[in-house]
C-alpha cells in the first residue's frame, strides 16, 4: 500500500481508534462497539475499509467473526510505521476510556467462555470427579466436622477404612479385628499416613473388646451381618460407650442376594430399620439418625450383573445402660 493511501486511511479518527484496539486484541464487531461506544453499522463500514487496505485480518469461528491487526502481515510501509504508532498510543491518555471498556469486554468474554466450558463439562463431571478426586475430599470434609480429642473405636476395622476417614483427629483410635492379616494391612495404612493415635486390638468383637465407657464413638461398618447374634454385640459395644456416646453402624438393608452368604460369609441378609431400632433400644441406645445409600448393579467377569443391596447408616446415642 502506498504511503499516501495509508495516511488517508489512518487520518480518520474512528478508524484510528479501531486499529489501536485491534492491534491489542482480536475482537468482534460487538466487542468493538462496546469498547468504543460506537454503533455497529458504523464500525462494520470502517472494518470493511481496513480489510480492503489489508490492515486487519478476519477469522471466523462458528457464527462469530473476529478481527485483528497481524503485524507480520502488514504491508512494508505500514510495518515501518506501526512501532511509532504503538509508542504514541502508549503515551496518549485520550484513549483511556476505550482501554477501560476493553478491559470490561475481555473480562465478560472470559466469564462467558468459562461458563460455556462448564456447561459442556456438566454431564461428564460426576464420573470425572470420581476418577480425578475419588473419595479423599469427602473424607477430609467429614473429618473437619469431627471434634478433636475423642476416643473412637472401630469394630471389625478390616484394612483400616476408618483410619483414612478419621485420620489423626481422634485422641485415640482403637482398631479391633479378629483377623491378624486385616490388622497388619491396617497397620501399614496407619504407618503410611503417619498416624500415631491408633491402638490395634486383635480381639473377637463378641468377647467384649472394649472396657466399660472407654469410647466416645464406636463404629461398626459392614460387620454386623457376620455375627450370629448381632444384638448381643451391640449391647456389648454400648457398654464400651460413654453416656451420651455415639454408635455408628453401617450395613445392608434386608435383601435377597444369596451370593453374599456364599462368597462373603454373611450370616444375615441385611437388617430392617425396625429390627435395628429395637436392638439398639435394648442396648440402651436411642436411634437418632438413619440414612439409606441406594444399592447398584455391578458387572461380573462372566458378563452377567449382580446387585449390591441398599445400605443404611444408623446413628444411635447411649442414653442409659443396656437391658439385663
Ligand atoms: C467386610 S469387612 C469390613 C471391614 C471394614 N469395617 C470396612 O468397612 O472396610 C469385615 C471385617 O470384620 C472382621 N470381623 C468379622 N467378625 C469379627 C469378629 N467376630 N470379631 C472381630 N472382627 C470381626 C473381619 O475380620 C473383617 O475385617
Amino acid at each position: 500500500m502506498e504511503m499516501t493511501r495509508l495516511f488517508r486511511v489512518l487520518s480518520d479518527a474512528t478508524r484510528f481508534r479501531l486499529l489501536r484496539l485491534l492491534t491489542r486484541e482480536e475482537l468482534t464487531v460487538n466487542e468493538l462497539a462496546e469498547a468504543t461506544q460506537l454503533a455497529q453499522p458504523r464500525i462494520s463500514n470502517h472494518l470493511k475499509i481496513l480489510r480492503e487496505e489489508d490492515l486487519i485480518d478476519e477469522r471466523r469461528e462458528g457464527s462469530w467473526r473476529y478481527y485483528r491487526v497481524e503485524r507480520e502481515k502488514l504491508s512494508p510501509p505500514a510495518r515501518v510505521l506501526w512501532p511509532s504508532l504503538e509508542q504514541s498510543w502508549e503515551d496518549d491518555s485520550t484513549f483511556a476510556p476505550d482501554d477501560r471498556r476493553l478491559e470490561a469486554v475481555l473480562s465478560a468474554r472470559h466469564t462467558r467462555s468459562s461458563s460455556q466450558f462448564f456447561d459442556e463439562l456438566a454431564h461428564r463431571w460426576d464420573a470425572l470427579r470420581q476418577d480425578l478426586l475419588g473419595e479423599a475430599i469427602g473424607r477430609a470434609i467429614l473429618r473437619a466436622f469431627l471434634p478433636e480429642g475423642l476416643v473412637v473405636a472401630d469394630i471389625g476395622t478390616g484394612t483400616g477404612y476408618v483410619l483414612e476417614l478419621f485420620g489423626n483427629r481422634p485422641r485415640k483410635l482403637i482398631a479391633v479385628d479378629h483377623s491378624e492379616t486385616m490388622l497388619e494391612l491396617a497397620r501399614e495404612k496407619a504407618r503410611a499416613r503417619n498416624l500415631s493415635n491408633v491402638e490395634f486390638r486383635l480381639a473377637d468383637a463378641e468377647d467384649t473388646p472394649l472396657k466399660e465407657g472407654e469410647a466416645d464413638v464406636v463404629t461398626v461398618i459392614q460387620v454386623l451381618h457376620h455375627f450370629e447374634r448381632p444384638e448381643r454385640v451391640l449391647a456389648n459395644l454400648a457398654r464400651g460407650l460413654q453416656p451420651g456416646g455415639i454408635l455408628i453402624a453401617n450395613d445392608f438393608l434386608e435383601h435377597q442376594e444369596l451370593w453374599l452368604r456364599k462368597e462373603l460369609k454373611h450370616h444375615w441378609l441385611g437388617f430392617s430399620r425396625d429390627r435395628m431400632a429395637a436392638w439398639l433400644a435394648d442396648a440402651g441406645l436411642e436411634l437418632v439418625g438413619w440414612e439409606v445409600n441406594p444399592g447398584h448393579a455391578v458387572p461380573l467377569e462372566n458378563g452377567l450383573k449382580t446387585r449390591i443391596p441398599d445400605a443404611f447408616t444408623s446413628v444411635a446415642r447411649r442414653s442409659r445402660g443396656p437391658k439385663g
